[in-house]
């Protein structure tokens, strides 16, 4: 297989876009990634498309409107699905497109339009990404989910609401230095606890943005790459894991079982471990997930992740700085966006192009973490430069 390099990055700003429908996003962001890469659409041999639901774009094959936005015929196009992994899923395909030889040159576009739609709408329909049939029925939402999932790290690892909302004041911190986030506010530890409650023990503060927003990325072949851009960003590693669909069924749910098989692969095809990242971006769809995320990527042994954020470990100048673009906590989280946003976010990282006071100094080795549903899929991509 071929190496395959980032060579263009984009992204539109994430929030409440009244201003543009999911097309124009999704214009926004690849526009930006090809002009970073120096090149016209018309240079580019395959499209990848991820927006994860149908029902918030009102479209039943959302990712035509934006091929067809993009001005894209008749070259291949194609959309990818895992609900908030679609992103990930959709910068794997890209990379074996590119890796496989089918093509040079491809561009990955995510893009979600979630806020013309009442919050209990956008609940009810994320809601039927976990099992439709024996859990939805009887009122599980994703704020449930993952309060059960806090409620038992909670109880087997003493884990604490403050440490929780610790994370979330991290997020905040990064995330108002961050031009394109949704929220760029600081909050205090006060702020975030004294929130109203969500899904106990998960209150405001502990819950992701419902966001608009698109993320793009242009990769090249090494044949390509070298040319196209002065520090291309190579994807060295890909792990993508799968887990039952029911909460219920899984073996242990303060572990994403998903996100465990995915970094090790994504370890072993990069041929590095845990502490060689230098920035990681994971999944804080929940504080509780970042938490847990920390021990399954194997930042820390199990059930010391509390003690992580507590000890300021995982911000700039810790062991290693985590979310430092506001997470999607403070950045927002598009769903089908989110993961092409965090490849293009390490990529920022990595050649040393974040804002002042959000970039990792001399960054050589990052990290992405995406997790679809309540943990079904996880993807996981550990990205170098030389
Ligand atoms: C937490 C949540 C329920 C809040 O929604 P809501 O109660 O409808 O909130 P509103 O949109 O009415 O906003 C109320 C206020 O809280 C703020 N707010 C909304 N969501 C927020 C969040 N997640 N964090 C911090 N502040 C938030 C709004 O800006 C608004 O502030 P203002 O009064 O100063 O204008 C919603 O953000 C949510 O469901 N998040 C999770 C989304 C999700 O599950 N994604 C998939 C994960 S896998």
């Amino acid at each position: 297989m071929r190496k395959v390099g980032i060579v263009g990055i984009g992204q539109s700003r994430f929030g409440i876009r009244s201003d543009a429908s999911l097309r124009e996003l999704s214009f926004e962001a690849a526009k930006a990634s090809l002009d970073d890469a120096g090149i016209p659409l018309d240079d580019v041999q395959a499209m990848v498309v991820s927006v994860a639901s149908d029902e918030l774009s009102y479209a039943l094959q959302p990712s035509a409107q934006v091929v067809d936005y993009l001005g894209f015929n008749p070259k291949p196009s194609f959309r990818v699905e895992g609900a908030c992994a679609s992103g990930s899923m959709a910068v794997r395909t890209g990379w074996m497109t590119v890796a496989s030889g089918l093509a040079d040159l491809v561009i990955v576009v995510g893009a979600e339009k979630m806020t013309e739609v009442s919050t209990a709408a956008v609940t009810d329909v994320l809601g039927r990404a976990g099992d439709f049939m024996w859990e939805y029925p009887f009122g599980m939402t994703f704020p449930g989910y993952y309060a059960l999932i806090a409620r038992a790290h909670m109880a087997k690892y003493g884990t604490t609401e403050e440490q929780l909302s610790m994370v979330a004041v991290k997020n905040h911190h990064y995330g108002a230095l961050n031009p394109y986030a949704h929220m760029r506010k600081e909050i205090s530890l006060d702020k975030a606890m004294s929130s109203f409650t969500v899904a106990d023990p998960l209150k405001l503060y502990d819950c992701c943005l419902i966001s608009d927003g698109a993320a793009a990325i242009v990769l090249a072949s090494d044949k390509l790459a070298g040319s196209l851009s002065k520090k291309p960003v190579w994807i060295s590693g890909l792990g993508l894991g799968t887990d039952t669909i029911s909460l219920s069924d899984r073996r242990d749910i303060t572990t994403l079982d998903a996100t465990v098989e995915a970094a090790r692969q994504a370890y072993d095809m990069a041929g590095i471990g845990p502490k060689d990242i230098d920035v990681a971006v994971v999944h804080d769809c929940f504080t509780i997930a970042e938490i847990a995320a920390y021990e399954d990527l194997g930042f820390c042994a199990k059930g010391e992740g509390g003690k992580l954020i507590e000890e300021k470990r995982t911000y700039i100048g810790g062991d290693i700085p985590v979310n430092v673009d506001g997470g999607l906590k403070s950045k927002g989280h598009p769903i089908g966006a989110t993961g092409v946003a965090m490849a293009a976010e390490i990529a920022k990282q990595l050649r040393g192009e974040a804002d002042p006071g959000r970039q990792v100094e001399n960054a050589r080795i990052g990290l992405s973490h995406n997790v679809g549903g309540n943990g079904q899929h996880a993807a996981v991509h550990v990205f170098q430069v030389d």
